[in-house]
């Protein structure tokens, strides 16, 4: 049986998360969206590009979320991006609200599916979806970790003029502001980035990581960074669709780990079949805890402004 990959929302993120998707040949995917005719033509599109990519991967656009049954994995991009000016509570309500739309829909066709959510605010997001739709928490994950950390290695491979694949870094936290960056634990070809780059190097590159959203936000200033955060969104899917038992950084719902109980947190997955399959917990050092239960918090407050 081939594989299914429901993406929520055809607007950036998602007809581009469909894109590496259906160009990887991970699954067939169905785009869906409120707004008529969008997923329709980029569906289209994209299923009339595989015969050059030559690829199998069956691409469908609708509206109807009959077509979405029994979809192995539901990526939920819906809702909007954050403009200049608004507020975060704004963001918030509005999300939250699509949100509410989204998940009872598609959770009723694909019941027994694994839900990547990539709506921001991210964590609160997350959080909504998981007390929405009642799984347990090895099938609800949120997407932000595999791209700070992947912004993050892109900065330490372009300052270093090393291979991208040589680095790996290592992030936990909220999505963004809140984001903790473990330097110790980031490496390039397994030495660590503290061995490499002086403390102030270091901090700027965390710094641009922080504000990597807003860094190209201001370049783009009609919309949001889509085609890194959506390869994440792929790579997620790979790790589970393929059993690949990878370790991400994923938004979880911590139950007790790293001393966070009912709340969803940026730490290191294992992802596979199941979804989360371990949360991997290391010793932090009292800054870098303080650091994670700061972010702990941030997450806290936006939960309680919707009544989670
Ligand atoms: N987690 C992350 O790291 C990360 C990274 C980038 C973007 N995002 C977030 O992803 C979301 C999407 O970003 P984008 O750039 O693709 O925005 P976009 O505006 O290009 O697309 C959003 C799409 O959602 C659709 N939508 C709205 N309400 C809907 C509903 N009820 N049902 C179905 N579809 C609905 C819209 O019609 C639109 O096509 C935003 O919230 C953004 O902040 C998160």
């Amino acid at each position: 049986m081939r594989k299914k990959v429901t993406v929520v929302g055809s607007g950036n993120v998602g007809a581009t998360a469909a894109h590496w998707i259906a160009s990887k040949e991970l699954a067939d995917v169905v785009l869906i969206d409120i707004i008529e005719g969008v997923p329709q033509g980029k569906g289209l599109d994209l299923l009339e590009a595989m015969p050059i990519e030559k690829r199998d991967s069956h691409v469908l656009g609708t509206n109807d979320y009959a077509d979405t049954a029994n979809s192995d994995i539901v990526v939920i991009t819906a809702g909007i991006p954050r403009k200049l000016g608004m507020s975060r509570d704004d963001l918030l309500n509005t999300n939250h609200k699509i949100m509410k739309d989204v998940v009872g829909k598609a959770i009723e066709f694909s019941p027994h599916s694994i839900l990547i959510v990539v709506s921001n605010p991210l964590d609160a997001m997350a959080q909504a979806a998981h007390k929405m739709c009642g799984f347990s928490r090895e099938r609800v994950i949120g997407m932000a970790g595999v791209l700070d950390s992947a912004r993050f290695r892109a900065f330490i491979a372009e300052h270093l003029d090393v291979s991208v694949e040589n680095v790996t870094a290592f992030v936990l936290g909220g999505h963004g502001d809140t984001m903790v960056p473990l330097p110790r634990y980031s490496t390039v070809a397994g030495i660590p980035i503290t061995e490499l780059l002086d403390a102030q190097t270091i901090e700027k590159l965390v710094q641009r990581t922080r504000d990597g959203g807003a860094e190209i936000v201001k370049y783009l200033k009609t919309g949001s960074a889509y085609y890194a955060p959506s390869a994440a969104v792929a790579e997620m899917v790979e790790a589970i669709l393929k059993d690949k038992k990878k370790i991400l950084p994923c938004a979880a719902y911590l139950q007790g780990e790293y001393g966070i109980n009912g709340l969803f947190v940026g730490v290191p997955v294992k992802l596979g079949a199941k979804g989360i399959e371990q949360i991997i917990e290391i010793k932090l050092t009292p800054q870098e805890q303080e650091q994670l239960n700061r972010s702990a918090a941030a997450v806290k407050e936006l939960v309680g402004v919707i009544g989670l």
